[in-house]
């Protein structure tokens, strides 16, 4: 351990607003490995990635980057970037094998030592309760599509705070429930891989329910710990009618509930259409809009749209032309400024923490011992340019966590894709930094005035 525990508090520097933290993100499932151990039990990802077809070359999480037994290196090379928030999520199935009943005390004791080791060497805590590993065992009770697992969510949450509530400096209730609604039940390209959109809307009402019932649990237990939600968000550009009805099926659809209280009306009626019935009962819209502390941000690019008889909303995304990441999503820094300032014009001056960002490309070079990642470096520096500018502008902007710290499972892509600032030789094991890594470490020296 190099670095120094970062002051308590941070003094507004650079425009950034006082109290801001750098960090970098993961999700356990991306990273932890160690499927079978100390007790895990079995989560839909084990399930849907053991499946044949479901992942890019067969790859599955079951070692991923190792992160489970390299912890102690792994935050240590956080502080050698000098990094002061770490998103991590905890792993249901690891702390509660089966989704329900008495907790597992050796993947609790994990997440013990990794949220003190944090502490111990100066980086704060932030916790997703669920980053899409839920136990297999609810869902073979019917998963995110029935109630009871929105009840039983609450109850984990609240046994996650009695346990690590002392420690753990800000919870995320989910992680991009949209991605887990429509991208695991309608489109069935993440698990449980279902298609079926009155089940993905059902999934959808469900997780938001669950968010508001996990509001209240952790309130109950650690009143003065900041709680929020993870949404993912584009800005949506194309033909003005298709970038509508995208806007309010993706970002307004569970915008609205959190922080409004009410689904958009319009959105509404168009599932009503296409789909028939909603499962949607208003009456638990009061709970879906507890107030949060803060709104946590997944931005990676804006979205192009435009209308298509065969989509079953009738609008669909396409690439643009220009510059492009491995993942096919456009590079544009200007989307982020726009969204922040868009969210504080839409939904008035609340917090936000900026819980991803970053890209995946191909082609890094190896250059003695480091990793030249040149785009890497650009779109960081860029998507930081774009968040100071909203914060002179006043967006009350407190965190920006970089996606991700290493390169990991990237789900239905397997290793494929390489969102790391560091980069993991997945055959040794090595973690070997990326240029990106050593730009960003400087940038937070710079900008707390030791660089
Ligand atoms: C958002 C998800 O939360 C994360 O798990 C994923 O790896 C990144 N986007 C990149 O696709």
């Amino acid at each position: 351990m190099t670095a120094t525990a970062p002051q308590p508090w941070l003094a507004a520097a650079d425009g950034l607003p006082a109290g801001f933290r750098f960090g970098a993100a993961t999700a356990s499932y991306q990273v932890e490995g160690a499927a079978r151990e100390d007790g895990r039990g079995e989560s839909i990802w084990d399930r849907f990635s053991h499946l044949p077809g479901n992942v890019v070359n067969g790859d599955t999480g079951d070692v991923a980057c190792d992160h489970y037994h390299r912890w102690t290196d792994d935050l240590d090379l956080m502080v050698s970037l000098g990094l002061e928030s770490y998103r991590f999520s905890i792993a249901w199935p690891r702390v509660q094998p089966d989704g329900r009943g008495p907790l597992n005390a050796r993947g609790v004791a994990w997440y013990r030592r990794l949220v003190e080791g944090l502490l111990e060497r100066g980086i704060e805590p932030v916790a997703t309760l669920y980053h899409w590993d839920l136990p297999q065992a609810r869902q073979e009770a019917g998963g995110w599509a029935v109630r009871d697992t929105a009840l039983r969510f609450a109850e984990y949450a609240d046994s996650m705070a009695s346990v690590l509530g002392d420690v753990v400096e800000g919870w995320i209730t989910h992680n991009e429930p949209w991605v887990v609604a429509f991208l695991g039940h309608a489109h069935g390209r993440k698990a449980p891989g279902i298609r079926d959109w009155p089940t993905a809307l059902a999934v959808s009402h469900n997780l938001l329910l669950s968010h508001g019932l996990a509001v209240d649990a952790l309130r109950a237990r650690v009143p003065d710990t900041p709680v929020g939600i993870t949404l993912n968000l584009n800005p949506m550009r194309g033909e003005p009618e298709a970038a509508a009805l995208m806007d309010a099926h993706q970002n307004r659809w569970f915008l609205d509930p959190v922080l409004r209280g009410t689904y958009p009306a319009e959105m509404i009626e168009a599932y009503e259409r296409v789909f028939g019935a909603l499962p949607v009962n208003p009456e638990d819209l009061d709970v879906i809009s507890r107030p949060i502390d803060f709104l946590g941000v997944n931005y990676y690019n804006p979205t192009y749209v435009r209308a298509s008889s065969e989509a079953p909303l009738g609008a669909s995304t396409y690439a643009p032309r220009g510059a492009l990441t491995a993942m096919g999503w456009p590079v544009d820094a200007s989307g982020l400024h726009e969204l922040l300032v868009r969210l504080r014009a839409d939904y008035g001056d609340l917090e936000i923490w900026i819980t991803e960002n970053g890209a995946a490309f191909d082609d890094e070079k190896l250059v003695d011992g480091v990793v030249e990642d040149p785009s890497r470096v650009a779109y960081l520096s860029s998507h930081l340019e774009a968040l100071r500018r909203a914060a002179r502008e006043g967006v009350n902007v407190k965190r920006y966590h970089a996606w991700s710290l290493l390169d990991n499972f990237e789900w239905e892509h397997g290793y494929d894709k390489r969102f790391g600032i560091v980069r993991v030789d997945y055959e040794t094991q090595e973690r070997i930094l990326k240029r990106s890594a050593l730009w960003y470490r400087d940038h937070i020296a710079a900008t707390r005035g030791g660089g």
